[in-house]
C-alpha cells in the first residue's frame, strides 16, 4: 500500500502522520486518534453519523480519504465543547432533550451550525428540510428540530 504524509490539525493539535493513502477520514479519527465521537452509521453517505467541520464546513467523514483533508483544520465532536463547558448549541441540545441514544447527536450538532450560517433559515420546515442529510434512529426529531430553533433563536 502506498504510503502518504499528512499534515491536519484536529481540534487545535497539529498532527503529522504518514498513513496509507487509501485511509478514510473516519478511520484515522475513530481508530487512529480514538475520538470515537464520529460515529459510523451506514458507510454509504446516508445516515450523517460521521459528519465533522472540515474548514468549518460539515463533511461526511465516512465519504473522504484522509489525504484530501492534507493541510486542513477538523473538527469533530470532541473539540466542540468541553465536559465542563458546553458549546451552546450542545447545551442547547441538553436543555431540549434532543437526544435519546445520542448516536446520531455528533453529526446532527454540526449540521445545526452549517445550518445557524443561513440566517434564512427559521421554520421547522426548513429545519427539517436541512437535516434531509441526517437519520435519527430513534426518530427523536420533533426534540431535535426543537433544539435547533431554541438555538436559532438565542444570540450565537
Ligand atoms: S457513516 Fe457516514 S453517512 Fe453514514
Ligand atoms: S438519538 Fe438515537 S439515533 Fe438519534
Amino acid at each position: 500500500m502506498n504510503k502518504i504524509k499528512i499534515d491536519v490539525k484536529v481540534n487545535s493539535i497539529d498532527i503529522s502522520k504518514e498513513v496509507d493513502a487509501n485511509t478514510l477520514l473516519v478511520d484515522f479519527l475513530r481508530y487512529d486518534l480514538k475520538l470515537t465521537g464520529t460515529h459510523v452509521g451506514c458507510d454509504t453517505s446516508q445516515c450523517g453519523s460521521c459528519i465533522v467541520m472540515i474548514n468549518n464546513k460539515c463533511i461526511k467523514s465516512c465519504s473522504i480519504l484522509l489525504a484530501q483533508c492534507n493541510n486542513s483544520i477538523i473538527t469533530t465532536v470532541e473539540g466542540l465543547g468541553k465536559e465542563d463547558k458546553l458549546h451552546k448549541i450542545q447545551e442547547s441540545f441538553k436543555e431540549n432533550h434532543g437526544l435519546q441514544c445520542g448516536f446520531c447527536t455528533p453529526g446532527i450538532l454540526f449540521s445545526a451550525l452549517e445550518l445557524a450560517k443561513d440566517k434564512d433559515i427559521k421554520s421547522d420546515h426548513q429545519i427539517r428540510d436541512f437535516l434531509d442529510g441526517n437519520l435519527c434512529r430513534c426518530t427523536g426529531y420533533h426534540n431535535i428540530v426543537k433544539s435547533i430553533k431554541n438555538y436559532l433563536n438565542k444570540d450565537n
